[in-house]
């Protein structure tokens, strides 16, 4: 067990670019792996839509000749809905089912990026996009809403591109809480009649609820093929690292074990936790943890319920389901791959039961070991 972060290189605007691909963890992803469940008609009918939305784009890239939508031939859609009901794996289903130039990234990326390479540049990069994925949209502050509705805007002046995107928020609702959103209306406004808005209601399909999430006992027995960090270094090493950077550490990191996790209570330093456990989890990275507190009190009640309160509970929500991927519980004992499965709401497939993609049991064992190549 090392206890250093790998290291960060620095990459080109090409390499950056061509990284855009969907993160491991939705690599495989497709409508037919997606479930819906008959107790939300919000799911089926997002997977029709979706369905319907590849198929378009994929004939309007053809240019068959006689190609008439069968619904309003949106360019871009807006997959709105609270974690863990399954926007991500629509929004990758879609990369997958279409053909010619895609790109994947998510709206913090696509914001870096836009900084980093100027406007011009970005578009330029972007040029050859027959579809754009831009997960989690949501907007942080003013420079960030100007650029995103200002990028949008010449995107759409390609009649060739397609938007498709994911977010905790209705556009209408965008900044909310965390800028004052009510002055930047136009842009909010822009941003929002832009897309097609296609709800997703379910419980978190990751089945856990804020206060279920139990206390963590330490962990004995440690990954010999990984990092293993008391949480105060990780914290100094995260610290010193652009966030943007997380997803390189998180595609070359196999496992980690955080170290006397406990409260945080420095807002900043919590919103990195947030973005480095997203990226863990993106690339399925083995993660198992020994914490002072129970992983409600992870983070300080006193932002816990501001404009961030959605990104604090995402991020529980995710930091669960890589955890039941590998749970240790207070005794010590190593709980392999949590099944979490819902019962009887498989009418579209028969009957029987649904089980949560990623978090099955020895299958999804079995597709970890491989992806990790194990
Ligand atoms: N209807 C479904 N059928 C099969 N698997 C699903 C379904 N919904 C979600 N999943 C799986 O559950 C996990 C969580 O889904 P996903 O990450 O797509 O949710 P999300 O809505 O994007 O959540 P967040 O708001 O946290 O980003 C993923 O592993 C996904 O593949
Ligand atoms: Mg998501």
């Amino acid at each position: 067990m090392v206890d250093a972060l790998p290291s960060v290189v620095a990459q080109d605007a090409d390499e950056v670019v061509r990284g855009f691909v969907p993160t491991r963890r939705f690599a495989g992803v497709s409508f037919e792996t997606y479930v819906p469940d008959a107790r939300y008609p919000s799911q089926l009918r997002a997977l029709l839509r979706m369905r319907t939305f590849a198929a378009d784009a994929n004939a309007v890239q053809r240019r068959l000749p006689f190609f008439r939508p069968k619904t309003r031939h949106a360019r871009a859609v807006y997959l709105d809905g609270g974690y863990g009901v399954g926007k991500t794996h629509l929004l990758a289903a879609t990369y997958h089912a279409l053909h010619g130039q895609r790109y994947y990234l998510s709206f913090a990326e696509l914001a870096y990026s836009i900084s980093r390479l100027g406007m011009d540049q970005a578009l330029e990069a972007f040029a050859a996009a027959r579809l754009l994925c831009i997960d989690e949209f949501e907007l942080d502050d003013v420079a960030q809403t100007r650029m995103a509705s200002m990028f949008l805007r010449h995107v759409f002046e390609r009649r060739d591109t397609h938007v498709v995107t994911t977010s905790n928020t209705l556009p209408s609702d965008l900044g909310q809480g965390r800028f004052a959103a009510e002055a930047f209306q136009r842009d909010i406004g822009d941003i929002a009649r832009a897309f097609e808005v296609v709800t997703i209601d379910d419980e978190d399909y990751r089945h856990r609820q804020w206060h279920d999430l139990a206390p963590l006992g330490s962990a004995p027995n440690r990954q010999s093929d990984g990092v293993s960090m008391a949480w105060p270094n990780l914290a100094k090493q995260l610290e010193r690292i652009h966030p943007i950077h997380y997803a390189q550490i998180a595609v070359k990191l196999e496992a980690l074990h955080i170290d006397r996790l406990r409260t945080i209570d420095d807002q900043a330093m919590a919103l990195r936790l947030v973005h480095f456990v997203d990226k863990l989890y993106d690339q399925e990275v083995r993660l198992s943890l020994s914490s002072e507190v129970p992983l409600t009190e992870l983070f300080s009640p006193t932002y816990r319920h501001g404009g961030y309160e959605k990104k604090y509970r995402r991020c529980l929500s995710r930091l669960h389901e890589l955890l039941s991927e590998r749970v240790v519980l207070p005794g010590g004992e190593r709980v392999a791959g949590q099944v979490h499965v819902s019962q009887g709401v498989d009418d579209l497939r028969g009957g029987g039961q649904r089980q949560v993609g990623g978090v099955g049991g020895a299958d999804a064992q079995d597709g970890h070991a491989r992806a990790l190549g194990g």
